[in-house]
């Protein structure tokens, strides 16, 4: 059976798009980079533009995971345009999680720091909204429900990587 994205609207053709952006958030902090993505550079209010907490070997990695698993999930289901999905949804993971430490770091929090909502959806946010742009919309019960799924999954993925010793704080 084709999937129709156009709209995203039932619960599968949601999870195809959100489950290659889950493997693009999660893979970045395996990477252990030491090149922030900011260069160390300062914005005008003195702070840092993002922080040590963004590197490109983080941003490398997460891309090559995301579209990996885009990549598979297209084979699997013999579905193309799960692919294009697939990386779409992960270059926006990536950037919502480039945006959310900007957004910190205006705020005045430290790299690291928690920051309920925008820490656990922004990668979900990300996602989403480069899909829409791209003409992938989807329908507001998927996007509620996706949103959920995203937060529950974020929360466990975070404790997981702290007691593996991955991450110094569970968030
Ligand atoms: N990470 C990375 N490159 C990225 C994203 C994440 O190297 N593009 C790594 C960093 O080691 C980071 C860890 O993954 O510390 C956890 O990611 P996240 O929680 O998003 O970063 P924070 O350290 O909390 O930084 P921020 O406050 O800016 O969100
Ligand atoms: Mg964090």
């Amino acid at each position: 059976m084709a999937l129709d994205f156009k709209p995203i609207d039932s619960l599968y053709e949601g999870l195809v798009a959100l489950i290659p952006a889950m493997f693009a958030n999660a893979t970045p902090v395996l990477a252990k980079g030491r090149r922030p993505i900011d260069c160390g550079l300062k914005f005008i209010d003195g702070r840092r533009l993002l922080g040590d907490g963004k590197t490109w070997e983080g941003l490398i990695a997460g891309l090559a995971a995301g579209a990996i698993v885009g990549v598979l999930l297209a084979m699997i289901l013999g579905e193309p345009q799960a692919a294009i999905i697939g990386v779409l949804s992960s270059v926006g993971a990536l950037v919502g999680d480039i945006i959310a430490s900007f957004i910190k770091r205006r705020a005045g929090l430290e790299r690291g720091a928690p920051a309920p909502v925008l820490d656990q959806l922004n990668f979900y946010i990300g996602a989403i909204t480069i899909l829409y742009i791209a003409g992938f919309t989807i329908t507001l019960t998927i996007f509620i429900a996706l949103a959920i799924i995203s937060g529950i999954a974020h929360i466990t993925a975070n404790i997981v990587a702290y007691k593996l010793k991955l991450k110094n704080v569970p968030w």
